[in-house]
């Protein structure tokens, strides 16, 4: 039997490019901040990426980007496991028990494939729709307890846990946790900075949508100046209700000015209330200078050591993805044996 631990994280970002702002705050910051208190997992979904269409070098660029994002954000590669995914069989293999555990419904009520499918439903891989199944091989092959994410994976994370509740019922053994999220911080979703309906995304066609995390000063501070506002002035601490609740009014009418809010604070590591309380009736012409002197303070190191990590250090970078990736496999391989004798493959 392979060993269960309580407190272990397993997390992982797709290497499609335009690693933005919303990846920042909605996971890889959070990954640095919960490396003291758990054992760590991350990952470089290669296999996930393929899904859609990637061209193999620029594959290859993006993996080194993600990797170097972890290293460079703070995750310790040598306390942690940093690696790319397609390193460790385990993933496919597990995978392939998932897809004979999950059922057509549960991957039919997935809103993520609905999104990226669109119209094209009859067209996009196969892969596209049991994406969700290996999303789960990935997390459940360690056995991970904890699952640091942004919002839009909350529905993933649902059916993770069904599958593990399956797998366990029909298989008449506790072999998979019941794992948590951990969607954290102020800017769990955060949206486009040219239609504060849609989530910041690597795949939006307008590059000004988006913040990367290799932007330098005067791109945050164009696309900053750029990103959707309105004439009003800033409204204060009014519109938090007892419990922090936004007044609906303000997130129906202004989302705009709402996602920037929400920028700041998660950047500053403050609350909205705080931000309201200090840029109460202000204009978004001063709001927006800030916004943007934060953005580059908090960014700019970060995304400085990425390049320099990809560009002058890639021999190391590539080390940590080779020993990350022995070091998961290693965790792995009890999992898959356990998981092997539960279902019956003679071995
Ligand atoms: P992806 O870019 O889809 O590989 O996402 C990697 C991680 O970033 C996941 O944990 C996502 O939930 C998170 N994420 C992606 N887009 C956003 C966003 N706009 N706001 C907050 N978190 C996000
Ligand atoms: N589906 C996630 C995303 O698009 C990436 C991912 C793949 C992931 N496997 C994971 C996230 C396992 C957390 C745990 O953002």
């Amino acid at each position: 039997m392979s060993e269960t631990v309580q407190n272990r994280i397993f997390s992982g970002v797709q290497p499609t490019g335009n690693l933005h702002l919303g990846n920042y705050l909605g996971a890889i910051r959070n990954f640095v901040r919960l490396q003291d208190d758990y054992e760590c997992i991350f990952c470089v979904v290669d296999m996930h990426a393929i899904t859609v269409w990637q061209d193999p070098k620029e594959l290859i660029h993006n993996t080194r980007e993600v990797a170097a994002s972890y290293i460079a954000a703070g995750v310790d590669p040598k306390k942690h496991i940093i690696f790319n995914q397609s390193r460790v069989s385990a993933h496919a293999e597990l995978g392939w028990i998932f897809n004979c555990v999950a059922r057509i419904g549960w991957l039919n009520r997935m809103t993520q494939f609905k999104d990226k499918a669109g119209k094209n439903r009859e067209k996009v891989s196969t892969g596209l729709y049991v994406y969700p199944n290996l999303m789960a091989a990935d997390i459940l092959a360690y056995k991970a307890t904890h699952v640091p994410v942004g919002e839009d994976q909350k529905q993933h994370l649902e059916l993770t846990r069904d599958i593990a509740m399956k797998f366990n019922t029909d298989f008449g053994r506790e072999v998979f946790p019941i794992t948590e999220p951990l969607i954290m911080g102020a800017a769990t979703r955060v949206m486009s900075l040219r239609d504060g309906s849609k989530k910041m995304s690597k795949s939006d066609p307008s590059d000004l949508s988006r913040i990367t995390m290799l932007d330098d000063a005067d791109t945050v501070a164009k696309k900053i100046r750029k990103a959707v506002s309105d004439p009003n002035p800033l409204p204060g601490a009014g519109i938090l209700g007892d419990n922090g609740e936004i007044d609906s009014e303000f997130r129906q009418e202004r989302p705009e000015a709402l996602n920037l809010l929400n920028i700041y604070a998660a950047l500053n590591d403050e609350t909205l209330g705080d931000v309201l309380g200090r840029y109460e009736g202000k204009g978004f012409a001063d709001f927006k200078k800030d916004l943007t002197d934060l953005a580059v303070e908090k960014l700019g190191p970060i995304g400085a050591e990425m390049k320099r990590l990809m560009v002058d250090d890639r021999s190391y970078l590539d080390g940590i993805l080779k020993d990350g990736g022995e070091r998961a496999a290693a965790l792995a391989k009890p999992v898959l044996d356990e998981v092997y004798d539960a279902v019956g493959f003679l071995r």
